[in-house]
């Protein structure tokens, strides 16, 4: 069957969301029809948002985006993306370290499946600092990750820090 070149998957850990990865999306949706955001949930990683509040958080973030539909996926990506009848896998390049690692995961997905093309974008350079795994550590240690991410992920990462200092 022919896939649908109308719709792509931005996939990724999302933990959290950043403001990086919402001008991917913005950006990714703009091009295409449709834009599956697929939330990985393998199990080995640990992540500071369990898959239910990432999966949330994306949902009120692309809350004004309308063509975007929020997903899991679990096992591999080419598996995920072949069932859903799509061949493109949006990623984002911030900096050139990052080209590396998209390059050899790209060129391991096209060889898993030849059917499925990688297309990057890149991110707006004033977010090309920012990560989830910086956010996470700032956070962690009490620093102030507003800049960083977009408002219904800070209301959230507060309300379960609220939370856990009153217990
Ligand atoms: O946001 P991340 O952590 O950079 O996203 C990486 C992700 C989830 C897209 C990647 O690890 C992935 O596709 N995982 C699913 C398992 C898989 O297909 N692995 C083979 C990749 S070559």
């Amino acid at each position: 069957m022919a896939k649908n070149n109308k719709v792509a998957i931005y996939p990724g850990s999302f933990d959290p969301l950043t403001n990086g990865h919402l001008d991917i999306i913005n950006r990714a949706a703009s091009i295409f029809e449709e834009l599956i955001i697929a939330v990985a949930v393998n199990g080995e990683k640990e992540t500071l948002l369990t898959k239910d509040e990432r999966l949330e958080i994306i949902i009120k973030a692309t809350s004004g985006i309308g063509n975007i539909k929020v997903e899991f996926f679990n096992g591999l990506l080419v598996d995920y993306a072949s069932r859903n009848d799509v061949f493109t896998i949006v990623r984002g390049l911030r900096t050139l370290s990052d080209f590396e690692y998209e390059f050899r995961m790209a060129i391991m997905n096209r060889n898993l499946d030849n059917s499925i093309e990688t297309i990057f974008l890149m991110t707006d350079e004033k977010y090309g600092h920012i990560s989830s795994s910086f956010v996470k550590e700032i956070y962690n240690l009490d620093g102030d990750v507003s800049s960083f991410i977009p408002d219904a992920v800070l209301s959230y990462l507060n309300k379960i820090k609220n939370e856990k200092n009153n217990k």
